[in-house]
Formats: structure tokens, C-alpha cells, sequence
């Protein structure tokens, strides 16, 4: 199988060791196992006697039963058949791109996000046709743009909801007309909602509870803060599960006991995890506004209240080079724009703990001093 190297992966994996101040992930802070126990009624104690007294087998195949009515809560119509756990959000995506695409299939890829999205089905022998984000547009591509390279034929057409890097947010009138569009031909669509928002203040509904043919992976990393974990999930309608569940039983068997039972334990506590991290974003958001107003070799058309951001550098020098001179120079480490096909922008992942934050976007400016 050839497939392209995982550009952000690869540049992480080679630096992200290195960095004093680490403002280029995007996950909202990970909580440590004492945090996650004190969002909920759980005493200490409790919680650590039931971990002890795990019997370490494979546990629930698919999930636990408490791990899957807990999924099934953030969704309008969605039954527990329909959930099957996955290894993170990764594993929910490559699942329903290697379970429903094959050679010559026509898929339809926002562009640029989590690279997956369009990678892999190019890998499986796909044609796909990458939809550019647009700046102009608050980070989206446009729905006219879509009219125009869809086919009768096309199978998927793959979003990520809200968008890695940008922060950008397709609300609820974007998304009936994407399924709109996608009826008319019968194309699924996938849509990756790991950094789907927590909050009422944005309606941002999830593609299940749209389109029978709507697919969504998620994830505890990113809106719940425990990557750790590696629990993900995938949701389709009960069809399409069938196809997904035959091949998951080839790729992972299940997500591990101590996994799931801390997954459980997180969204049984969701509302504790959602004000803690509302104030993260809130908070440090308010950081990054104060600072891209003073500092003038930056913009940033703001996200919508999501854990990642892609501001625009102002300096002469290739993004790559930039930002591994920043890092060495400064310990700052962001994620180039390049590694998304979009040099001149860098990732700005602000939900990292205030303090770092700060400092790197302090250092960030000193290095920018340079090019005045
Ligand atoms: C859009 C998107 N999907 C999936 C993932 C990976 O999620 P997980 O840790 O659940 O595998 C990421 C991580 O950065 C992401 O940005």
C-alpha cells in the first residue's frame, strides 16, 4: 500500500520532544487520572479499588454497555448497536474509509485538514477531489464550489467538523444543505467531529442526526482532554455498521478495560469536563486575542471557540525553516503550515495550560522582532 507521509504526525513525532513551550497540539489540556476522578462523585479511593479489581481480559468487545449509552446521549436518535468503539478517532476514520471505498470510487475531501481524510482514500485506489477551505469564507469551502465537483457517481464526501487546523465551524444551515447536495447522489458522508463543540452557544449538530448516510468518528481527545486513552468511536446507520463491524473485528478486537471504563467514567462527568474546558478555551482565547492584536506580523481569522487556531506569519522565510529556527531559538514549537499544503500559516494550538501559552507567545514575538 503506498500512502503519503502523515505530515503533522511526522513533524510532532521528530519535534515535539524538543519544545519548552508546546503551543502546536490541539487538544484542550489533558487532565491527569486525579483530575478526571474529581469530576465526578468518585472518591479516590473508590475509583483506584475498582481499577484494581479489573480483571485484565479483553473486557466488551465493542465497547461496554455504560461506555456505549453514554455515547448515545450526545446524539438525538442514535441506538447502541450503532456505536462501535474504536482505537481514537484514527482508528473510526480509517475503519469507514478501508470498510466502504475501493479503486475508482470518486470521494470528495475538505482540504486541508486531518489528513486522513484524503490520504487514505488516494491510497485505496480513489478519486479524490480535494474542497479548499477559503479564508475569505471564515475557513470554509464553499457549498457552489461542491455543486461543481460532484459526481452521480461520488461515494463519500468526507468533512472535518469543526476543522483541524483552522477552528472553523460548519453551523446547522451548512450542513442541510451539504446533505442536501450528498442526497442527490447517495454519498456518504464522514464527518470527523472530534472538535465538535460542547457548548448550546454554537448549534453545530452532528451529521448522524441529519442523513441516514452521515458517518461520524469522535473521540476522547480533544473536547474531553484524555488522548490517553485511545477511545474513539464510530457511528453509522445500522447497515453500515455491519460492514464496519465485520472489519473491525480484523484491526483492533477492543480498546482495553482500563480504557474504557476511564472513557466511561469522563462522559458519565461530562458536564464537569465541559466547564472545566470552556473555561480553558474562553480564558486562552482571550490570550491569543490580546496578543495577535499587538503583535503585527500575525492575523488570525479567530475559530469559533475550538481548540486549534491557524494564524497567518508575515515573515520572509520559508515556514518550515521558521518554525524549526523558532523551536531551536526559542523552545516554541507550532506545527508549519506546509505540513497542511499551506505554508505562510502556521497551527496554533492555545489550549495548552495559560502559563506555557503565555510565555510562548511572548517568545513567539521576541523571534518575529527579527524581520521589522
Ligand atoms: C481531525 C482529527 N481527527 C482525528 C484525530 C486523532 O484523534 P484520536 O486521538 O482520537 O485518534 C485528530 C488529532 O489531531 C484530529 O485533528
Amino acid at each position: 500500500m503506498e500512502i503519503a507521509k502523515f505530515g503533522v504526525e511526522d513533524w510532532l513525532n521528530v519535534w515535539e520532544n524538543d519544545a519548552i513551550y508546546d503551543i502546536a497540539g490541539s487538544s484542550i489540556s489533558s487532565m491527569t487520572i486525579e483530575e478526571i476522578i474529581s469530576c465526578g462523585p468518585k472518591t479516590k479511593e473508590a475509583f483506584l479499588n475498582e481499577l484494581l479489581n479489573k480483571k485484565m481480559n479483553y473486557g466488551w468487545i465493542e465497547g461496554s454497555p455504560e461506555f456505549k449509552t453514554e455515547v448515545c446521549k450526545l446524539y438525538k436518535h442514535v441506538e447502541p448497536e450503532q456505536v462501535l468503539q474504536t482505537n481514537g478517532a484514527t482508528g473510526a476514520n480509517f475503519i469507514a474509509l478501508f470498510g466502504l471505498i475501493n479503486p475508482g470510487d470518486h470521494v470528495i475531501s475538505m482540504h486541508p485538514t486531518y489528513q486522513q481524510l484524503y490520504d487514505i482514500p488516494k491510497s485505496l485506489g480513489a478519486d479524490v477531489s480535494l474542497w479548499s477551505i477559503d479564508e475569505k469564507n471564515e475557513w470554509l469551502p464553499h457549498l457552489h464550489e461542491l455543486r461543481k465537483i460532484i459526481r452521480p457517481t461520488t461515494k463519500m464526501i468526507c468533512i472535518n467538523n469543526a476543522n483541524n487546523p483552522t477552528g472553523s465551524v460548519m453551523d446547522e444551515a451548512y450542513l442541510r444543505e451539504l446533505v442536501e447536495i450528498a442526497s442527490e447522489v447517495g454519498a456518504y458522508i464522514l464527518s470527523d467531529e472530534v472538535y465538535k463543540p460542547f457548548t448550546d452557544e454554537i448549534n453545530v449538530p452532528s451529521i448522524i442526526d441529519l442523513y441516514d448516510k452521515g458517518i461520524v468518528s469522535n473521540s476522547m481527545s480533544k473536547t474531553y482532554s484524555v488522548p490517553g486513552v485511545r477511545v474513539g468511536w464510530i457511528i453509522a446507520n445500522q447497515k453500515t455498521c455491519e460492514v464496519f463491524r465485520k472489519l473491525r473485528d480484523y484491526t483492533m478486537i477492543c480498546s482495553g478495560v482500563l480504557d474504557d471504563m476511564i472513557a466511561t467514567y469522563v462522559l458519565q462527568n461530562k458536564e464537569a469536563v465541559y466547564k472545566r474546558n470552556k473555561k480553558i478555551v474562553e480564558e486562552n482565547l482571550a490570550i491569543v486575542k490580546e496578543w495577535v492584536d499587538k503583535e503585527p506580523r500575525v492575523t488570525l481569522q479567530f475559530p469559533k471557540n475550538i481548540s486549534t487556531s491557524f494564524i497567518k506569519l508575515d515573515v520572509p522565510m520559508e515556514t518550515e525553516e521558521f518554525c524549526i529556527k523558532l523551536l531551536k531559538e526559542k523552545g516554541v514549537l507550532l506545527v508549519p503550515g506546509n505540513r497542511f499544503e499551506r505554508p505562510g500559516y502556521a497551527r496554533l494550538g492555545y489550549c495548552t495550560d495559560a502559563e506555557t501559552l503565555k510565555k510562548g507567545l511572548h517568545e513567539l514575538s521576541l523571534f518575529l522582532r527579527q524581520f521589522d
